[in-house]
């Protein structure tokens, strides 16, 4: 069993090291943040995912997982560190690397001779390259990325897909994906590049595809086609398939965003023009158009109108609002005078701080009440399950806008309130 250092204790490096923990390996995770840092040491995680408290609780109980804000101390006697740091979105596109490096140039003072510098951290490609050159011979870098989604964080890191390592040399690889036995999942080795775009194409395939199927949803709603019509008769094809092909309010959340971001500015820099990607953002960014577009003209006019929002993360199952489609829609509904409130299970943001233009209400009942139009903008369990006449009977207006056509059109309608969505015609069925 291995010693691991992992750096930073959020969806990735928190789960990680947890998840490292439990196959039996002797962690230290270093987190910057001194609040995130007491909470974590007293099992009150920072973020919410299933299973992760247990395996946390767990990890510090038996002494295989410990939490440091001290790198040099955690790096000590360590065989491999983990970045698993952000690398947010720059104003030019760009992935911000900033943290990446500052955490790559205590590595270069602390860890011992021999380590493997693992980013796991989302870097653009050529970075591990530069990252290897800062620190050496002695200190080999691997790449190797990582795959979980939020919401099923900790079962997608013990059960995933593949395990991705790029490595300039075998024996490191092999190092890497000896960390992930017990795991059953094929373990890619390629080169390091190579393993650094693959996470960017698989983040900008998923939006790519996404885009697509809304910019669909919208020629259906043009044309009166049906959209799950239309994706259920692709599915068929065993080249489409049938998952990331449900029309929605669009693609949002950490990482897809600023991934598209980040490939399409790496494509410029090299000289390549990301006719795609680009495609792919303007297709987004034209579905909240339309559903505040379709908002303003059935409720002639937005100025004064109660829109309610039902969920405020970015999807289903996450507390993450980060680059939130619900954000992004309250926003532009504000700048065109409605006047917004928020409902979430579970995400919470700070009314008049994080999101000036959201009146946050801690109940269905209290969001629903006097609204004029209702957006179930998160597919939470609860919404999908609500009781519409009841919604109806609190509501002043009619209009409910399914923007992650996940609502059954029938009970929405069946309780006298009009149905909206990206696409569906359930009528002509
Ligand atoms: P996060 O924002 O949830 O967590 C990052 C943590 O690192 C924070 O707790 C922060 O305080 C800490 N931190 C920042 N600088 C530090 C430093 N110098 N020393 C110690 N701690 C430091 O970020 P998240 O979502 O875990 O993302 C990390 C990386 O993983 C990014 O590159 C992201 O693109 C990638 N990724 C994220 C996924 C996700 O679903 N969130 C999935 C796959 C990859």
């Amino acid at each position: 069993m291995a010693s691991i250092t992992v750096i930073g204790a959020g969806y990735v490096g928190l789960v990680s090291a947890a998840c490292f923990a439990s196959l039996g390996h002797t962690v230290r995770c270093v987190e910057k943040s001194p609040e995130r840092l007491s909470k974590i040491r007293d099992n009150q995680l920072p973020i919410s995912e299933p299973s992760l408290d247990g395996l946390v609780a767990r990890g510090q109980a038996s002494g295989a997982l410990s939490f440091s804000g001290e790198i040099d101390e955690s790096l000590n006697g360590s065989e491999f560190a983990f970045v698993a740091v952000p690398t947010p979105q720059t104003p030019s596109g760009a992935a911000d690397m900033s943290a990446v490096m500052a955490v790559c140039g205590d590595i270069a003072e602390h860890a011992a001779p021999g380590s493997i510098v693992t980013l796991k951290s989302t870097v653009p490609v050529g970075a591990g390259d530069h990252v290897a050159s800062m620190l050496g011979p002695d200190l080999p870098v691997v790449s190797n990325p990582e795959f979980l989604r939020e919401g099923s964080a900790v079962r997608d890191f013990l059960l995933p897909d593949r395990i991705l390592i790029g490595a300039s040399e075998a024996t490191h690889a092999e190092a890497v994906a000896s960390l992930y036995a017990g795991i059953s999942a094929p373990v890619m080795v390629c080169d390091r590049r190579s393993a650094e775009l693959a996470k960017y194409a698989s983040n900008s395939y998923l939006a790519t595809r996404l885009s697509f199927i809304n910019e669909i949803a919208r020629i259906c709603d043009a044309t009166g086609a049906d959209i799950d019509q239309v994706s259920r008769a692709m599915s068929f094809d065993p080249r489409i398939g049938s998952l990331y092909l449900s029309a929605g309010i669009g693609w949002g959340g950490s990482c897809l965003p600023k991934d598209v971001a980040a490939l399409a500015a790496t494509a410029e820099r090299v000289g390549v023009e990301p006719h795609m990607l680009r495609a792919a953002q303007v297709s987004n960014d034209a579905q909240i158009e339309t559903m505040v577009h379709a908002l303003d003209r059935e409720l002639d006019g937005l100025e004064g109108k109660v829109i309610a929002l039902m969920g405020l993360s970015f999807k289903a199952g996450t507390d993450d609002t980060r680059e939130s489609p619900a954000l992004a829609a309250a926003a532009r509904l504000a700048a065109a005078g409605a006047i917004v409130r928020g409902h979430d299970p579970l995400a919470t943001i700070e009314s008049g701080e994080s999101s000036p233009t959201i009146h946050i209400c801690d109940s269905v009942d209290g969001l629903t009440r006097e609204a004029d139009a209702v957006i179930l903008s998160t597919d939470w369990a609860e919404y999908l399950s609500l009781d519409w006449s009841r919604v109806a009977s609190v509501m002043r207006g009619r209009l409910v806008f399914d923007a992650r056509n996940a609502l059954s059109p029938k009970a929405v309608e069946d309780s006298g309130l009009r149905y909206l969505s990206f696409g569906r015609r359930p009528q002509i069925l």
